[in-house]
């Protein structure tokens, strides 16, 4: 039995720093989902107004299955902004979705080299809970929503840790990013696209 681990969230949130820090604790084969893409031809073309690879996500999802089936690892950690629509509910274990407080997103999104329009476009996303959403449709009560603002890859490892050894339970609904936005006056500048 396979035990396929998803870390998702808004670009630049730190999922990649994330799942490799994870798997390698775990000994787990690791799956970047941008480099599996373009490995496999999974591509339908560019957004060029976004800079970004348009997915096939029908033919991610079924070579996906089939790696994750062939993997001689038990443990697969997955990495990607839209891993939960194309990981096939009946191999996927638990889906961490990370959160980061906008106001410090920000700041790591500009460290990335993000700025104007896509940069508060994925802003957005993170404040209205967009990857939350996706991962809650695919995958309802596999969904581990963790906040990382403020914390050290280790210690965000050490909850995933906390979590799939039964130590802690894990829920949906933790952050309100909108609500604090709102109390601090912020809304209109994040959300002025
Ligand atoms: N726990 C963390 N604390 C501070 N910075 C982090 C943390 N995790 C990742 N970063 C930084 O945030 C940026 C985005 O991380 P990355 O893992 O590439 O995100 P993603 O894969 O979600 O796009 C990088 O500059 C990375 O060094
Ligand atoms: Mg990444």
């Amino acid at each position: 039995m396979k035990r396929v681990i998803l870390i998702t969230g808004t670009p630049c949130v730190g999922k990649t720093t994330t799942a490799k820090a994870l798997a390698a604790k775990l000994n787990a084969e690791y799956i970047n989902l941008t480099d599996f893409a373009k490995t496999y031809n999974l591509t339908l073309g560019e957004d060029k107004e976004r800079d970004t690879i348009i997915i096939n996500e029908e033919a991610m999802q079924q070579k996906l299955s089939k790696v994750i089936d062939a993997s001689e690892n038990t443990n697969i950690v997955v990495d990607g902004h839209y891993a939960s629509a194309v990981t096939p509910t009946e191999h996927v274990a638990l889906d961490f979705v990370l959160r980061r407080n906008p106001k410090e997103l920000k700041q790591l999104m500009e460290k990335c080299g993000y700025s104007g329009t896509k940069m508060w476009e994925n802003l957005q996303a993170e404040i209205i809970d967009v990857c939350l959403g996706e991962a809650v449709e695919a995958h309802g009560g596999k969904v581990c929503e963790l906040d990382v603002t403020g914390k050290s890859t280790e210690a965000v490892v050490e909850e995933i840790m906390d979590v799939l050894e039964k130590r802690k339970t894990c829920f949906v609904g933790i952050v309100d990013w909108l609500g604090m936005l709102e109390r601090e006056g912020l809304t209109d500048e994040y959300l002025k696209i």
